[in-house]
Formats: C-alpha cells, sequence, structure tokens
C-alpha cells in the first residue's frame, strides 16, 4: 500500500495561507503532483487532502466505518456548534437524524416556505436602486431575517435589540470559527465566539419552557416536539445544540448560494430574463411546489452551486487506519474531501470555468457523468439535511427580486473571494441595481 506523500511547507503555517488565498489551486497544484491522495499541512495540523469524486466517493460512503465527521469539523471550525447533527457519528448521529428528518418532511416544508414569504418581501422591498449595490450584505440580512422568523418565529417578543444581540453572538460564533488565534485568548474572536455561544445558550434556554408547553410552528418549537415512531425525542440541551448549529447551516451557504445566482445573472441578463418569465407565472407568495416547477431556475442554481460550492470542503477525522484508492492513511489523521474541486474537473465538465446552466439539462446530465462529480450538499449519511429547505428559501428570494428588480453586473468582473471561512466576496458583490 502505497504512503501518502507530501509537499514541503512552512511550519505551523504550512497550506492554510495557500487555502485561504485559492483552495482551487492548491487542490489543483497537489493533484498534479500527488494524484486524489496526499497530505497537506493545515491549521497547524497535518491532514490528508482527498481529491476528485473517486475519493468522495471512498470518504463519504465510508464502507469501513473509519471516518467520524465530529472530530473533523471541530478541528476545522472550532467547538462552538459542537454536539450540532454534523458533529455527531455513528448511533448516536443516526437517531438524532432521525428524530431531526421529522422538522424536514414534505409538509412541514411547504409550511416553512409560506411563512418565509412575506419576510422576505418586505426586505426586499426596501431595498434602494444603485448603480453599486452591495448584494452580499443585503443577503446575509435577508437570510438572518428569514432564519429569526422560521428558527424562532415565536419569540416575538424579544425586543428589536435583543434580536440585534443574538444575531451578533451568531456572527461572534461564526467568525471565530476562521480566527487565526484558536485558543481562548482576552481580545480574540475565539473568546468572542465563546461568549457569543453562551449568549445564544442563554436565549434559548429561556424560551425553551415555552416552546415545550406549546407546540407552535417555527422550527425551535418544532424541535421540542417532534419524535421518532418508537418515541425518541430531543432532550433540552440537544434542542439548544440543534437550534445553534441549524442557524449556523443555513445561513452563510444560502448566502453564498444566492449572491453567486446574482452576480451570474448579472453577467448573463438572457438568463436573468428567462427567469423573471418563469416567475412572473407566479404570485407574489408562491407555494414550494410551484416554486420546485421553475426548470430555468434549478438549472441556474445547479450550476452556481457548482461554480462556487458553499462548502468547498468537507472535514473528517479517522477513528481507525484506512485505505483510501489505495493509499494509507493512518488512525487519527484528519482529512479533507474537497467537492469544490470535483465541480471544476474537466475530466467531468465541459469548459468548468463557464457558467453554462444547460449542462444540467438534457441531453447533456453532466453531473451524471460520475455519482460525486457534483456534490455541492456532499453525501452519505451526513448529506445535507436542509438542501430542501435551501432549495425553497433561495427560490423563494430570487423570486422575489427578479418580480422587483433587475440588475446588470460588469461582464469582465471577477468575484474575490475570501475563504476564511466559508467562501464570501471581500467587495460585498457589486450589482447595478434598478426597480423594474
Ligand atoms: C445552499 C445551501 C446549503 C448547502 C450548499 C449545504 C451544504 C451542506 C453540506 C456539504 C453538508 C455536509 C457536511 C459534511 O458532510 O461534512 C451539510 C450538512 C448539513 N446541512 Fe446543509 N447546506 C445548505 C443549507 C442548509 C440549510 C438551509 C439547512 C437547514 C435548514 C442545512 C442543514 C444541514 C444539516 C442539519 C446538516 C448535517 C447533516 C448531518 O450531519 O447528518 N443546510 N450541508
Amino acid at each position: 500500500m502505497e504512503q501518502m506523500r507530501r509537499k514541503r511547507s512552512w511550519p505551523v503555517i504550512g497550506s492554510t495561507v495557500d487555502y485561504v488565498r485559492d483552495p482551487q489551486r492548491l487542490f489543483t497544484r497537489q493533484w498534479n503532483q500527488f494524484g486524489p491522495v496526499s497530505q497537506i499541512s493545515f491549521l497547524g495540523k497535518p491532514w490528508a487532502i482527498l481529491l476528485g469524486p473517486d475519493a468522495c466517493e471512498a470518504v463519504l460512503t465510508n464502507r469501513d466505518k473509519a471516518f467520524a465527521s465530529g472530530a473533523g469539523w471541530v478541528e476545522a471550525a472550532g467547538p462552538f456548534f459542537g454536539r450540532g447533527l454534523m458533529f455527531l457519528d455513528f448511533a448516536e448521529h443516526h437517531l438524532h437524524r432521525r428524530i431531526m428528518q421529522q422538522a424536514f418532511t414534505r409538509d412541514r416544508l411547504e409550511g416553512y416556505t409560506a411563512r418565509m414569504q412575506s419576510t422576505i418581501a418586505a426586505g426586499i422591498d426596501g431595498w434602494k436602486e444603485s448603480p453599486d449595490f452591495r448584494a452580499y450584505p443585503a443577503l446575509k440580512q435577508l437570510t438572518l431575517d428569514v432564519a429569526a422568523e422560521i428558527f424562532m418565529g415565536g419569540a416575538e417578543h424579544t425586543s428589536p435589540e435583543d434580536m440585534e444581540r443574538i444575531n451578533r453572538a451568531f456572527v461572534d460564533c461564526l467568525q471565530a470559527a476562521t480566527g487565526i488565534m484558536r485558543r481562548d485568548v482576552p481580545f480574540t474572536r475565539w473568546r468572542r465566539g465563546t461568549r457569543g455561544r453562551e449568549v445564544l445558550d442563554d436565549f434559548l434556554r429561556e424560551y425553551l419552557p415555552a416552546r415545550r408547553a406549546h407546540e407552535g410552528d417555527d422550527l425551535f418549537s418544532i424541535l421540542c416536539h417532534i419524535e421518532t415512531d418508537a418515541g425518541e425525542r430531543f432532550s433540552d440541551d440537544d434542542v439548544i445544540d440543534h437550534m445553534v448549529f441549524l442557524m449556523m447551516a443555513a445561513h452563510d451557504t444560502s448566502t453564498i448560494t444566492l449572491s453567486t445566482m446574482m452576480q451570474y445573472l448579472g453577467q448573463h441578463p438572457a438568463w436573468q430574463q428567462r427567469l423573471r418569465e418563469e416567475a412572473t407565472h407566479l404570485g407574489d407568495a408562491p407555494t414550494l411546489a410551484e416554486l420546485d416547477a421553475l426548470t430555468s431556475f434549478d438549472l441556474v442554481m445547479k450550476e452556481c452551486l457548482r461554480l462556487v460550492a458553499p462548502v468547498p470542503v468537507l472535514a473528517r477525522k479517522t477513528v481507525k487506519a484506512t485505505a483510501v484508492l489505495g493509499v494509507h492513511i493512518p488512525a487519527d489523521h484528519f482529512a479533507l474531501v474537497a467537492p469544490h474541486f470535483s465541480h471544476h474537473m474537466s475530466e467531468y465538465w465541459t469548459n468548468p470555468a463557464q457558467f453554462d446552466p444547460e449542462r444540467f439539462a438534457e441531453p447533456r446530465l453532466e453531473h451524471k457523468s460520475h455519482r460525486h462529480a457534483w456534490d455541492p450538499f456532499g453525501g452519505g449519511v451526513h448529506k445535507c439535511l436542509g438542501m430542501f429547505f435551501a432549495g425553497g428559501e433561495v427560490a423563494s428570494v430570487l423570486h422575489h427580486i427578479l418580480r422587483r428588480f433587475e440588475w446588470t453586473v460588469d461582464p469582465d468582473y471577477q468575484v474575490p473571494m475570501n475563504y476564511h471561512s466559508l467562501p464570501f466576496p471581500h467587495d460585498g458583490q457589486p450589482v447595478h441595481l434598478r426597480r423594474i
């Protein structure tokens, strides 16, 4: 069996800076030099880096149960979302996932989508025309408002100041996950993240008894009441951990998807018009079933998730020694799987750098060239539980934008992406926004 090969790099810093600057460049270098399985030094530790759909498949199907998600993600993202679903493994994960699936049934998703329409419409009505409208922060605010409504909807007695404090705490947790200093030292992002998590815990714990007492249709309340056929339920601590993680999982991912869509639709006005025509047949409060039937929207969303994977890498840690594609990975070793790299491989995609939504349509169906060529939602037992929620939310937001505004983006614009955490545009994603 082969041993993992690695390039010499700086101690401690290793390839972290290369990753933050341009992960695709780092992955391409590793792939060209060492193939699908090699080693890098990342966040001060050695990590196996697993590239291409075959390596993705081996890790995500995890046949010999060698890869754990929790320990990998705690190392990559910190302890702030610990014991959320993605941080659990094996039997415990299986049980929690079975319970949580009850919060994402088709009926529930229809309910969430119906409920978010007025929040989204009100948010976008407040947008102002501008030749230099910063789409990313506006979309981030919107998805935060949607999360507050859908996840905590019943916290209506909370003052706007309290809500602001909660949002701040939540953002502190997200930012801490990517701080360079990864220890609880005063004045660091890490310290603010630790405080932020305490604020979120206290806030949720205060409202929890009311949610236990009355079943509402917000996610917080739903998590308090759902159970499996065998009567398994979440404890109070579970509900809080799952809430904090779900807010994180749902937030930046949907925001970057929308911002990428605004960029490419601004650069490809014919596609924007095609989506607008689809949208005009629906009213101002579309149902999930109506949104699901939007075929052009679906192609564009798939293509944007390919071009900019909101979760470019997935973190794992081996619980025992294993081999991937004939290369040995020792026990207790961190591993990164990189769907983002697969999304740009010319072996599976024609002109991968080009925006070309038709590649997902008959007869091309390029995403079917390999089961793991297109993995923006991951795969295997940890595959995103919120992917249909995300589809409904992204479609709803875009629907309301298309009905109210048109926009353009310079065709030569290249997004300056920041990869410190999940990807986001440094410059806030400027677009020229005009009311219709
Ligand atoms: C476009 C938006 C989204 C993308 C691209 C995305 C992507 C992902 C990916 C790649 C994973 C797998 C991580 C891994 O295997 O290590 C994941 C897991 C997860 N996502 Fe999403 N996500 C999105 C939106 C959402 C939303 C809106 C929610 C909830 C409302 C959500 C809830 C979850 C949960 C609960 C997990 C953990 C599943 C498990 O471990 O069993 N996600 N997501």
